[in-house]
């Protein structure tokens, strides 16, 4: 079972989208194992950001990470990894497809609703950023088997 930091972004929480887009990664057989409303500190920005420093977006990305409350979550599944980002969509909204979230929520790249890790090392580097061990929930998920 691999596992995964999500996070919908200050514009998905104040867009009140935090049922859908959980809706979505349930619907497709995700296992949550911890959730909550964080408002990010400057600090754990720029470490959780940290291989953009240098960027020219760099300022910006941790503005706006820290302008609102964000929902952070961990998940669980097989490859999840891979699929939890086909599910969000790509960075670029203009290049989002239909039918995933960022196709079908978002309008704005910097305002793109929701992060995804994008390899093991950054979801383990991410997750130790917002959780300690003991809020990840461990729990046998029936379903799971059957899809
Ligand atoms: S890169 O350089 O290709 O690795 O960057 P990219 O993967 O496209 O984007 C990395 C994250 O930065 C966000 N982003 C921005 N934020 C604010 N302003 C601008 N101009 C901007 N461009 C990209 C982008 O949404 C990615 O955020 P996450 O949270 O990782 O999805």
């Amino acid at each position: 079972m691999d596992r995964t930091f999500l996070m919908i972004k200050p514009d998905g929480v104040q867009r009140g989208l935090i049922g859908r887009i959980v809706s979505r990664l349930e619907d497709k057989g995700f296992k949550l194992v911890a959730g909550k409303l964080v408002l990010v500190t400057e600090e754990q920005a720029k470490r959780h950001y940290a291989e953009h420093e240098g960027k020219d977006f760099f300022d910006s990305l941790v503005r706006f990470i820290t302008s609102g409350p964000v929902f952070a979550m961990v998940l669980e599944g097989d490859d999840i990894i891979t699929l939890s980002r086909i599910v969000i969509g790509k960075t670029k909204v203009t290049e989002a497809l239909p039918g995933t979230i960022r196709g079908d929520f978002a309008n704005h790249t910097p305002s793109n609703l929701i992060h995804g890790s994008d390899s093991p090392e950054s979801a383990e580097r991410e997750i130790a950023n917002f959780f300690s061990p003991e809020e990840l929930v461990v729990y046998d998920k029936s379903i799971t088997p059957w899809i």
